[in-house]
């Protein structure tokens, strides 16, 4: 089920997109030509980016799995879901139990376009997509119903997107609303960008990436990003770089780039 309700906003080729450039940096093909410029020129300043990108998304992989097979999570709500990639939420919380129910939400036009191919799930459980903006909780909340028992728990995944929300737009609020509406047992899962480790680089690919994009980025530390836990416990490791967040192997050797974590409402 895809929910977009909004007249289709026409895609602005001409401006550089977070959610493309990002699909650049990970090899994908959904991106255009200033998307691909922009995505180079931070790369010139810090080659490690892609890596960085593929950190993360390995990071989202380990959490939806971990939730589903340790923790018994079956309901999903990915915010920020970003353009299709390998191991898509649903597809590693099906793989682990195919009753798993997920709704995935986005704001991008071109995500939308390719939101068919997020919902390619098991008929056992179920795969929905709403064309939403994170700031705009109400309706993700009020939609999700329609997929996500609200009374049982549920993951909320804000992966590599509460960056894209500045400061004056509350993030915070964001945060709360979600966390009030899920029973005890839920999870938040949030990775962020932040400028902790090599501030050189990341203070000047946030300022290049800003000087191009009409959606301006904010990268925070590690303080301002535990906040958004204030409430949850965290589950260990705690929050730290994605690489180290429950890796694979003992001596992870992608780049620590992104603060993670997993918590646990009580
Ligand atoms: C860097 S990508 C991360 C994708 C995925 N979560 C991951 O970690 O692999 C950020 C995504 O968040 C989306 N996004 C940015 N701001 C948003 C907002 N205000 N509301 C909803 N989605 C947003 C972008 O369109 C993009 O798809």
């Amino acid at each position: 089920m895809v929910t977009a309700d909004r007249a289709p906003v026409a895609l602005n080729t001409g401006v550089p997109h977070i959610a493309r450039i990002y699909d650049y940096w990970l090899g994908g093909k959904d991106n255009f030509a200033v998307d691909r410029a922009a995505a180079e020129e931070a790369l010139t300043i810090m080659p490690s980016l892609a890596a960085r990108a593929r950190a993360n998304r390995a990071f989202l992989g380990r959490a939806v799995h971990h939730l589903a097979a340790e923790v018994g999570i079956r309901q999903f709500l990915d915010i920020g879901t970003g353009l299709p990639a390998a191991n898509n939420t649903h597809e590693v919380a099906q793989r682990v139990a195919p009753d798993s129910r997920i709704v995935y939400v986005d704001n991008d036009p071109i995500v939308l376009t390719h939101a068919q191919a997020l919902l390619t799930g098991t008929t056992d459980g179920a795969t929905a997509y709403i064309d939403a903006d994170a700031r705009d909780t109400g309706k993700i909340l009020g939609r999700a119903a329609a997929t996500l028992d609200f009374t049982r728990p549920v993951a909320i995944m804000l992966v590599a997107v509460l960056h894209c929300v500045r400061d004056e737009d509350d993030p915070h609020r964001i945060v709360s609303a979600l966390r009030d509406a899920v029973p005890s047992g839920s999870h938040l899962v949030i990775s962020h960008p932040t400028k902790d480790m090599e501030p050189a680089e990341m203070t000047e690919v946030a300022a290049r990436l800003n000087r191009v994009m009409s959606a301006k980025v904010t990268y925070r530390s590690h303080a301002e990003v535990a906040r958004y836990f204030d409430g949850w416990e965290l589950l260990e490791p705690g929050l730290v770089p994605t690489a180290l967040w429950r890796p694979r192997h003992a001596h992870p050797i992608e780049p620590k780039a992104m603060w993670a974590g997993v918590a646990r409402k009580t």
